[in-house]
């Protein structure tokens, strides 16, 4: 009899699969990261899993009394993927987390498996502002594209610039940068004349810059996903675009901090809005910035590398809250924290999952003090910005 029910608790048990079942050891919590780690975002991949490995560098892998285990694996850039590595992970590894996701289409294609198992879904690099509500399940960690894209928008009229054309990568967040950049730019006095979309992958920017210069706005306003800024630059300057009296503003996806100071003196002078720099000059950062590069050799940690080390810092904030406890009470603890990241003080927005942080206004500059290496300096700050993709659809 004992047997028997022993047998079928086992059998139902294993028919379950889900996360309603207890971890494969209860002292372990697992995570799973699902990453770009090749193909085309691996820049995005590899800044990611450097900032989660560098959190539990210095924070252990000890917390509430559970152990911290990461299963990290790659997607090679393809949503098919994500979402078939998040499937496995919440049936097979048993993860209580899954974190990570380097692209919009690899956290959209996720999402709806975070709901089905009721597993918390840290975005730590994704930034469409519609990610966060195709699930309850997820909170982001790194920002939104109308958040940073707002900065800049209405920097521009205040500062001469009365015309520009916008150039987006042609997929979520670039319609998120576009929508949001001509809205906060027409209402701050500008006029958008035309509004540019170049291909995700293998792009070729030469076409789009061609239709800039006929159009000769008083700047081009550009969004690009990480890692492909310094084509970008390569091309505008070869097209003479920086010769051509067009200025070049951006998010700071453009002047993306791993590629920056290798892009030369063209990129000198472009003004940007982002919510990280490696120049941010905190205590915190500093030490984030220092540890980070003596960890991974000549690399320099962008807005992915915070978060994803941000992402962490969450998890081992909401287990320790919760005493490792997972599923849905590890959600709620998630939400409403605080923390002081490397960029400023960032903050979970309860309701939206959202993160609400400072968003600045900066510009590539040769620094001195800083072996004269080329660097986002930060002029000024708009304080705890919260996703204005949540409340202007
Ligand atoms: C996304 C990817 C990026 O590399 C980036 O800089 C911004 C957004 C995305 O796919 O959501």
């Amino acid at each position: 009899m004992y047997k028997k029910i022993f047998t079928a608790t086992l059998i139902m048990y294993s028919l379950l699969g889900t996360n309603s079942i207890a971890q494969t050891k209860p002292d372990v919590i697992k995570i799973g990261v699902i990453l770009p780690l090749t193909g085309a975002f691996s820049t995005t991949g590899r800044q990611s899993e450097a900032g989660m490995r560098l959190y539990m560098a210095q924070h252990g892998n000890k917390i509430a009394g559970k152990e911290i285990e990461l299963v990290i694996k790659d997607d090679g850039s393809v949503a098919d993927a994500s979402r078939r590595i998040a499937q496995e992970m919440v049936t097979q590894d048993k993860v209580a987390v899954l974190a990570g996701f380097g692209i919009t289409p690899a956290a959209l294609a996720a999402a709806p498996i975070a709901t089905r198992s009721k597993t918390p879904m840290v975005v730590t690099a994704a930034a469409t502002s519609s990610i966060t509500e195709a699930s309850p399940f997820v909170v982001r960690t790194g920002f939104t594209l109308p958040q940073v894209t707002t900065g800049i928008a209405a920097w521009a009229p205040k500062n001469g610039i009365k015309t520009a054309v916008s150039l987006v990568a042609d997929y979520g967040p670039g319609g998120d940068a576009e929508k949001f950049f001509k809205q906060i730019f027409e209402s701050n006095g500008g006029k958008v004349i035309s509004q540019l979309r170049a291909p995700v992958r293998n792009p070729d920017y030469a076409p789009f810059l061609q239709r800039v210069r006929e159009d000769k706005p008083d700047a081009v306003f550009v969004f690009l996903p990480a890692g492909q800024g310094a084509i970008f630059m390569k091309q505008f300057t070869e097209r003479g675009l920086d010769k051509a009296g067009i200025r070049l503003i951006a998010t700071g996806d453009v002047t993306d901090d791993e590629l920056l100071n290798g892009m030369g003196d063209a990129v000198l002078g472009v003004i940007t809005s982002h919510h990280y720099s490696v120049a941010h000059p905190s205590a915190l950062n500093q030490k984030f910035v220092k540890s980070f590069e003596s960890a991974n050799p000549g690399l320099r940690p962008n807005f992915m590398a915070v978060g994803a080390y941000d992402g962490m810092h969450l998890i081992y904030n909401a287990v320790e809250k919760t005493k490792g406890a997972v599923g849905p009470e590890l959600l709620e603890a998630m939400k409403g924290q605080a923390f002081e990241s490397p960029r400023g003080m960032i903050k979970i927005d309860p309701k939206t999952r959202d993160v609400v942080q400072d968003v600045y206004i900066r510009r590539a500059e040769r620094v001195a003090s800083m072996n004269n290496e080329i660097y986002n300096v930060e002029l000024s700050s708009i304080p705890a910005v919260a996703d204005p993709g949540k409340t202007q659809k």
